[in-house]
Order: C-alpha cells, then structure tokens, then sequence
C-alpha cells in the first residue's frame, strides 16, 4: 500500500494562479505520452506516486490522452483508486475536452453536447466525482464563443468540475472567453499554451492578456517533447518519444534542432544543471507563469526536473547568451 512522504510539501514552491485562490506546483505532470494502454502502467504507478512524493500536487489529463483515446484516464483511474483515494483533497486534477474522441458531430471541437458529454465520460474514465480543471483545449471556429464558455460555466456549475480553464486560444479569443465567462460568473482560472524556448508565440501577446485578466498560465510541452534535454544529442534512443510509432515527436523533427540543442547542453552545464533543468527555469522566471507541465517517461527524468527549483536564476549575460543560441 502507497503511503505518501511526510515530507512532501518541504520542497516544491506552490504558485497563485493568476490572481485566483488556487495554487499550483511550480512543476506538473502530464499524462499525455506513457500513461496510455500502450506503456507500463507500474511504470505510471512509479512517476505519480514519485511526483507526489515530491510535491507535484497537480496531474493533468485530457479525454484524448492514450493511445488509445480514453486509456491515459482510464489507467489513471485505476492508479487514483489504489493509491491515490486517501489523498484526493491534496490533489488538483485537470482534464479537456476538444480533440476527436468518437464518431460523428458531436464527438470533438467545442460544442455544449460534445463539451458535457466528454465530462461525463471522464469522470467515469478516472472514477471521480470532480474534476479540479475542465478545460476548453481548442477553440473551435464554428460554434460561437458563448456556448463553448456556457458549457463550461455548466461544468462548474453542475459540480462535475471546480474550476474553467482554455488551451490553446489566441490571446484575443482569450479575452473574449474571458470576458464571458467573467460575465457568467465563472472566472477563467488558467490557460494553458504551448510555450518553450523553441515554441514562443505567448510572448507576442498572450501573457499579457492573462495577466490583465489575473489568469494563470501553465505552459505545455516546456521541454519540447524532450528536445530540450540532452537525450537526442547523439541519436534517437531506443524507447523514446521519436523512436516510438505513437509518439507526437517525430524522428525528422530531432535534427534541425540538434545545433541549437549542443549550444544549451554547454551552457546549462557551465550553469550546474541539465539541459532539461535549464529549459524549465527559463520558463518559470516569468513571473506570469504558474507551473511548468512536464511529460516524463520515468521516475529519474520527474526527479531531474523538480531539481530545477534549486538554481531558477539566470543573469543578464546568460539570458542574452541564450536569445543569441535560439536566433542562430
Ligand atoms: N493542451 C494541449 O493541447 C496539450 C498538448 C500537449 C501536451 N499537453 C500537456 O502537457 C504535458 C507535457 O507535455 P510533453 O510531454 O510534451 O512535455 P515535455 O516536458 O516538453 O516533454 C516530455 C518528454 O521529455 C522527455 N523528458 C522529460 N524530462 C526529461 C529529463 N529530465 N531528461 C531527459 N528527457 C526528459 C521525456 O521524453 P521520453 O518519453 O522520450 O523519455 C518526456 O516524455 C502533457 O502530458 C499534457 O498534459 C497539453
């Protein structure tokens, strides 16, 4: 039986979100890649009870997340069950609703049917009552903004979720989505966007935009799907995310980066951290950022990167040093 370390909160740096009661993790755990029904569920038994363990109160999932769609919710579920019951009140867990999960028109994007049905159907998946963050995690071009947002106004409403979040919206849509939801009378708690030092459209604007709408910000696939570490720079290893068919990182994406990538390996050394460590930090220095959502495929990558917390400093040189490494 899992008991959870005493000493768990010892170490982790809790943020605000936004200017909202909650507070997160400075590091969280996807369940994106390696908890689906493809992987090693003692493997996934391992990561959450180790993040945990570590201070990682926050788990995040969407109803897509396997492959296949649906099992990265379902092996969390039976994870939560055995180990994590006791425990629900320290925990915040997140899921969406947006991307393909079944047949016909009302099986993906952001309509009310899809947005609740896709609710209950999570819920069911991990065996919760509530969902901490349900979230929007597309905008969708063809239904109009307000259903979209009463539909999750209904979600937190009806109890199934407490708080509303949105993923991947522009910064205009966000405020817009705001603004309704504001309206509506529940406030929009987080966004999340893909944001990394290869990946930087939330600085022409998006950040901004939350932080006058005192809304969090928890940035995906910080790491770039493990570009952003030392693990490609001498080919693609066996068992990761490039070498693996189901993986979103595919193998013609890892070269290209790879001269940039050996650049950030020599600094973040000269700094005393991984490449990885490196790569978190210079996310989390923007005080606008809640939490970092990592993806790890094991125990010692989730250790690594809550290691970041030790050194998150950068100086003027080295920030200038890395502007000109990602420009060349
Ligand atoms: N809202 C959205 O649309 C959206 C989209 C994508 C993701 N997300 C969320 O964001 C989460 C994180 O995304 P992500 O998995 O792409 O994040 P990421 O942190 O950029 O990439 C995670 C991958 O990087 C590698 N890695 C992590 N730590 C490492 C370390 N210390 N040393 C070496 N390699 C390391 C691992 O690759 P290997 O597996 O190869 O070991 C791991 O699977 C997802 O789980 C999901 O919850 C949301």
């Amino acid at each position: 039986m899992y008991r959870a370390n005493e000493e768990r909160y010892d170490f982790m740096t809790y943020n605000r979100c936004g200017n909202r009661g909650l507070k997160l993790p400075a590091v969280s755990l996807g369940l994106w890649h390696n908890f689906g029904g493809v992987d090693v569920l003692e493997n996934g038994r391992a990561m959450l009870r180790r993040a945990f363990d570590l201070g990682i109160t926050h788990f995040d999932l969407a109803n897509n997340y396997g492959p296949p769609p649906g099992s990265a919710e379902e092996n969390f579920g039976k994870l939560f069950k055995q180990d994590f019951l006791p425990y629900r009140d320290e925990l915040i867990i997140s899921t969406k609703a947006g991307y393909l999960m079944w047949p016909g028109p009302y099986g993906e994007w952001g309509s009310r049917k899809y947005l609740l049905a896709s609710l209950d159907q999570s819920l069911k998946r991990m065996g919760l009552d509530y969902v901490d963050i349900f979230y929007s995690h597309r905008p969708d071009p063809d239904t109009p903004l307000e259903e979209t947002m009463m539909a999750l106004d209904q979600a937190v409403r009806s109890g199934k979720a407490l708080y509303a979040g949105l993923s991947n919206y522009t910064a205009d849509m966000t405020r817009k989505a705001a603004s309704i939801l504001c309206d509506l009378g529940t406030p929009c708690l987080i966004h999340q966007p893909k944001y990394s030092m290869f990946e930087r459209w939330v600085e022409a604007g998006l950040l901004d935009v939350l932080e006058e709408e005192g809304i969090g910000c928890i940035p995906f696939s910080p790491l770039a799907q493990g570009l952003l570490t030392n693990k490609y720079l001498h080919g693609i290893p066996e068992g990761s995310r490039a070498a693996k068919s189901w993986g979103f990182l595919k193998p013609h994406q890892v070269d290209p980066a790879l001269h940039k990538v050996g650049k950030l390996n020599l600094m973040a050394q000269e700094r005393g951290q991984t490449l990885a460590q490196m790569a978190l930090a210079w996310i989390l220095k923007d005080r606008r950022i809640t939490s970092v959502l990592i993806g790890a495929s094991s125990v010692k990558q989730i250790e690594d990167n809550v290691e970041t917390l030790k050194n998150r400093e950068f100086s003027d040189e080295e920030l200038h040093s890395i502007e000109n490494i990602l420009r060349s």
